[in-house]
């Protein structure tokens, strides 16, 4: 089912429309951030009469209990359609009360088939980045454990977009979350699960980014607009082939740093880009090495660059505009990274990177602390 994409345009004429359809929907709003769209939130409580449900109760990286907690209430109050307001965690709340709510109760949910259904579901990210608006895939946490849980009737069938969103972010969330939509679009195009769409997603991704990104920064609606769609286009690319190595090595960065997750990706993602051109030699994906360079030169030519190695420089170069952090890691810290890559994410990289390859590559990555 093709995803519709309706835009606020100042007055949520379009959203009227879908609300329209409902009686008694609930709403999945991120605690944090639905203070931020005051009038968002004034208009969907002023119109058509409705009768709001309102699940807030979850925080970032949602427990399995929280989701349990907001199906619960979907049943009770015997809502008729979903709308979620927020970043990744609300979404992958809202994703996973979508997919439960028809499902037994009395049984844990993640031991069940997923039961498809046709609930209205509707989201308005709240940041330019995850793309999860686009995707499958949904993270919960049952007993401090991850739980990916994916199906197809996760994805939304309507996406809000409403530059307003944007502009309560702070800078540096801007940022991160603009260079995690960038990661997605380059980590897709040279996925070993690529295909010819997911190629143009995130051709058309890539060029969306790059072409908006100063406008963006500066807090222009067109762009933010833009980097919305931008960031939706490449969810829709790693819906179909997954991350890769910028991704299989960004979580232990993020966590033993404190930095945001797109922060992070971009730091691995600096490297690698140029290492693979030089690699491309070792390449592992079936489809050879002189398709990983046809590949490369493609990403380049989105890049309106003449070659792979002035897209990756390019690429750096928007790094450092961003003026983002390196931070130093100690020995012990490169030890400790050097075991904690995503090994499912590892597979989808074109090049197969050795531990060795690995440890080169942190310390390329990271500073080295003295
Ligand atoms: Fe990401």
């Amino acid at each position: 089912m093709e995803q519709k994409i309706i835009t606020a345009k100042k007055n949520y004429r379009q959203l009227d429309e879908w609300l329209l359809g409902t009686k008694h929907p609930l709403l999945v709003c991120d605690p944090a951030s639905i203070r931020f769209q005051p009038t968002f939130y004034t208009h969907i409580h002023t119109i058509h009469d409705l009768d709001w449900a309102e699940f807030r109760d979850f925080q970032p990286n949602p427990s399995y209990e929280s989701v349990e907690k907001g199906v619960k209430l979907f049943r009770e109050e015997k809502c008729d359609a979903i709308l979620a307001v927020g970043g990744g965690s609300a979404i992958d709340v809202a994703k996973c009360i979508k997919l439960f709510a028809r499902m037994e109760p009395g049984v844990c949910y993640l031991d069940q088939e997923i039961v498809p259904n046709d609930i209205p579901f509707l989201v308005m990210p709240t940041t330019a980045g995850t793309g999860s608006e686009s995707t499958r895939y949904a993270v919960i946490y049952k007993d401090g454990v991850k739980q990916s849980v994916t199906h197809e009737s996760a994805i939304p069938g309507t996406v809000l977009f409403d530059p307003d969103c944007l502009r309560s972010l702070p800078a540096y969330q801007k940022k991160a979350t603009m260079m995690d939509a960038l990661s997605h679009a380059l980590e897709s195009f040279w996925s070993v699960n690529s295909t010819e769409e997911s190629k143009a997603y995130s051709r058309e991704a890539i060029r969306e980014i790059l072409t908006h990104a100063g406008g963006y920064l500066l807090g222009r609606d067109e762009c933010s607009e833009a980097m919305l769609r931008a960031a939706n286009t490449a969810g829709k690319a790693i819906n179909i082939t997954q991350t890769t190595a910028g991704h299989a090595m960004c979580y232990k960065v993020t966590t033993l740093f404190g930095i945001a997750h797109g922060h992070a990706t971009a730091l691995c993602n600096r490297v690698l880009f140029p290492w693979m051109i030089t690699n491309a030699d070792k390449c592992t994906d079936p489809r050879g090495s002189i398709y990983l360079q046809k590949t490369l030169k493609e990403i380049a030519e989105a890049m309106d660059c003449d070659s792979a190695l002035a897209a990756a420089n390019l690429y750096q170069e928007l790094f450092d505009s961003l003026e983002l952090e390196i931070p130093e890691a100690t020995e012990e810290q490169f030890e400790l990274l050097k075991t904690s890559v995503n090994a499912e994410r590892l597979k989808n990289h074109p090049i197969r990177l050795t531990d060795e390859d690995i440890d080169q590559l942190y310390h390329m990555i990271l500073k080295t602390k003295a």
